[in-house]
């Protein structure tokens, strides 16, 4: 004879509700389950995931206090300013950025002492987050005494051409006309003339000098473009893509510590302190993953083997009632 259904019903929301409010000593058992969203999140159509957060102690800590959304816009925050990411691509871990205040083809974003942007990264951020070899800063109207001609003496500046971009193309672009035609002087093209003259416009990869202070390198404005790789920008300035690309990095003991977390129902974060890595296991924190923590595990050993005891025999009961019911149900 089948078991009523009320029965049957009563004893599972008794197995659930059982297995879902045991913690700590359940979470220990069965690793935890903390919710999606707990560091996920979005901002505008950008999905804010590991290693970015917006939540402190979300994401890896040399990213830590670099991600704002305001107003629906994801902001990426420098020491040099702040810039719209347009999009975070994590397979291949870039970010493109944009920076309003910097020049592209089309329009010109020139002062006399500079607007003092360019990209500046904190010291202890460099380690993880640097633009691609395959973007161009090209610096522009930058002064004869610009330290980023001090050291190149006669004609052997550091300015040079960027996975196929350079000045020589970025000064054909038809905001120079305007520029010109504007009372903006004409100096040499990209080399720098005989008398001295630094050249117009100085273009150069990130390694070459490691922050772009425009007002530090004396220059008048700055601009950007990129090149995902393996593609090699073709053909005239007007068709590069203008913004700041930049890859991030973590160390490769990151990758094991963060698969455990993750395969064990945590979220990985950092302490905000220390800024060590940290697993974040709902309502505790582990150095490790969500099922081994030497503190949680020893406060609850003692109680362990009854609550697991217990939570079989549930099972155990539940199942075999289920069984039961099924198989006589499906004879009728
Ligand atoms: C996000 O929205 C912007 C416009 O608001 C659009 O230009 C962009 O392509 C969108 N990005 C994605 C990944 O959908
Ligand atoms: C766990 O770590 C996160 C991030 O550092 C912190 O916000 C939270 O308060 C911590 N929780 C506990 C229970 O210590
Ligand atoms: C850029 O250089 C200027 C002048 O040397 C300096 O005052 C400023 O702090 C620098 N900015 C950054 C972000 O390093
Ligand atoms: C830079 O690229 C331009 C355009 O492709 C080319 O004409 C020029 O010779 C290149 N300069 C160097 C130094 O390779």
């Amino acid at each position: 004879m089948a078991p009523p259904r009320r029965y049957l019903a009563a004893l599972l929301a008794l197995l659930c509700a059982c297995t879902t409010t045991m913690p700590p000593a359940g979470s220990v058992v069965a690793a935890a389950n903390v919710p999606i969203t707990t560091c996920r999140s979005f901002c505008g159509n950008i999905t804010v995931d590991y290693p970015f957060a917006l939540h402190p102690g979300c994401g890896h800590a040399g990213l830590r206090d670099l991600l704002f959304c305001i107003n629906g816009a994801l902001m990426l925050h420098l020491p040099s300013g702040s810039y719209r990411v347009v999009d975070v691509d994590y397979a291949y871990r870039g970010l493109t950025l944009h920076d309003p205040a910097m020049s592209d083809c089309r329009a010109l974003d020139l002062a006399p002492a500079g607007r003092g942007n360019g990209f500046v990264l904190e010291p202890w951020r460099e380690p993880y987050l640097s633009p691609d070899p395959d973007n161009v800063f090209l610096l522009l109207g930058c002064r004869a005494t610009s330290p980023l001609f001090q050291g190149f003496p006669d004609r052997h500046l550091p300015c040079r051409n960027v996975s196929g971009m350079g000045c020589g193309d970025y000064l054909g672009c038809l905001a120079w006309d305007d520029y010109y035609a504007g009372g903006g002087g004409r100096r040499g093209p990209s080399s720098g003339d005989a008398a001295g003259q630094p050249p117009e416009c100085c273009a150069l990869p990130w390694g070459a000098i490691r922050a772009v202070n425009v007002s530090r390198l004396e220059c008048e404005g700055y601009s950007s473009a990129y090149s995902l790789a393996p593609v090699r920008a073709e053909g005239a300035a007007a068709g590069w893509a203008y913004g700041i690309r930049v890859s991030w990095t973590l160390p490769e003991s990151n990758r094991g510590f963060c698969g455990a977390c993750r395969a064990t129902g945590g979220a990985c974060g950092h302490d905000t302190e220390s800024h060590a890595d940290l697993c974040l296991c709902g309502d505790w924190n582990s150095t490790s993953n969500c099922d081994s923590s030497a503190d949680a595990a020893r406060s609850v050993a003692a109680t362990l083997p009854a609550v697991a005891a217990l939570r079989w025999a549930i099972l155990a009961s539940g199942l075999t009632s289920l069984w039961y019911y099924a198989s006589t149900t499906s004879n009728m």
